[in-house]
């Protein structure tokens, strides 16, 4: 696969949850020393239950739709459940990415 799927497209044109949470439970921070890519994630979690992810980033195409998917996979799961999600589930989520692109996935999956 060298070419970007509809949904990479899509994702990266209307990026889901972007944004902060002003009363996160949660903050982490993740670069690709590579590329110089940076994302900062929010977490609200009720009950043990995410309730929203929201994310601001600096990042290529790819990682900008992977964090999207990130997000869609994320919300709604319990922790342990969203701890799990790995840097593939978001590729299968988004129908694939190039070869070339699968790095881009492990920002957000970390
Ligand atoms: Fe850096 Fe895609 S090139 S995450």
């Amino acid at each position: 696969m060298n070419e970007y799927s509809d949904k990479v497209i899509e994702h990266f044109q209307n990026p889901r949850n972007v944004g902060f949470i002003e009363d996160a439970n949660g903050i982490g921070e993740i670069g690709d020393t590579d590329c110089g890519d940076f994302m900062k994630v929010f977490i609200k979690v009720e009950n043990d239950i995410l309730t929203d992810v929201k994310y601001q980033i600096r990042g290529c195409p790819a990682s900008i739709a992977c964090a999207s998917a990130m997000t869609e996979l994320a919300i709604g799961k319990n922790l342990d459940d969203a701890l799990m999600l790995n840097d593939m589930d978001i590729v299968d989520a988004l129908d694939g990415l190039p070869e070339f692109k699968i790095h881009c996935s492990v920002l957000s999956a970390s």
